[in-house]
């Protein structure tokens, strides 16, 4: 697969990771950044383990399949990425997530429509019927991304996390593939 392997929407864009990358992600690793209180505030805040994981991919020469992509704003502004994995390596457990560490560039639709492609792109490479994602009640963005691309609430732990001294519930969502609808 090229460098130029890109999967465009309206308003954003998945690609490759480059090398050039990996200075975005140090700017990023910034516990002080407003993404890191709304992305599992509840675990310890650290992205060298996920820097690294991308220099060694790079290493070992960018292969399919993709497990990460990075989203570019229609400015070209790169803004964060999506990411699937899959729980106990059982591809019925593939979850997917999406971070937009550039805050500016929130509320634009940015993150519903790369979590969109994300989807789509995935249903289409992979033998899959299932894609979730883990939240929390407090991240209301990504709960209403979840609700407009088709994902179901299929779980909720009462009061299981505790953010800013205030209880909150975990929440997981899920979608089956004849549900999806690419909505763009
Ligand atoms: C969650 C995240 C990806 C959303 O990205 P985004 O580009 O702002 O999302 P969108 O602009 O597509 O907005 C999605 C919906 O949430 C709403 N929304 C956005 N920010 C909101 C906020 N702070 N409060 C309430 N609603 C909000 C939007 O209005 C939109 O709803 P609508 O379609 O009914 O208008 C982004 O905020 C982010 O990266 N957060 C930090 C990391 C994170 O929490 N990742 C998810 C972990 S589970």
């Amino acid at each position: 697969m090229s460098d130029a392997f890109i999967i465009k929407g309206p308003n954003a864009a998945l690609r490759k990771t480059k090398r050039s990358d990996i200075a975005q992600y140090r700017k990023w690793n910034n516990p002080k950044l407003k993404a890191w209180s709304m992305d599992a505030p509840w675990s310890e805040y650290d992205l060298i383990a996920l820097i690294n994981w991308r220099k060694k991919w790079l290493d070992e020469g960018a292969k399919l399949p993709y497990k990460f992509l990075e989203i570019e704003a229609s400015d070209g502004q790169h803004v964060g990425w999506v990411v699937v994995y899959h729980d106990y390596a059982d591809p019925h457990m593939t979850e997917v997530g999406i971070d937009i560490p550039e805050d500016a560039y929130w509320g634009q639709g940015i993150g519903a429509e790369a979590l969109a492609l994300w989807i789509q792109y995935l249903f289409e490479t992979m033998p899959i019927q299932r894609i979730g994602f883990s939240t929390w009640s407090g991240n209301i963005a990504m709960v209403k991304i979840g609700q407009k691309l088709g994902f179901l609430e299929e779980g909720r732990i009462r009061r299981g996390c505790m953010v800013q001294n205030q209880y909150h519930d975990r929440i997981n969502m899920g979608l089956l593939k004849e549900d999806w609808c690419f909505p763009f």
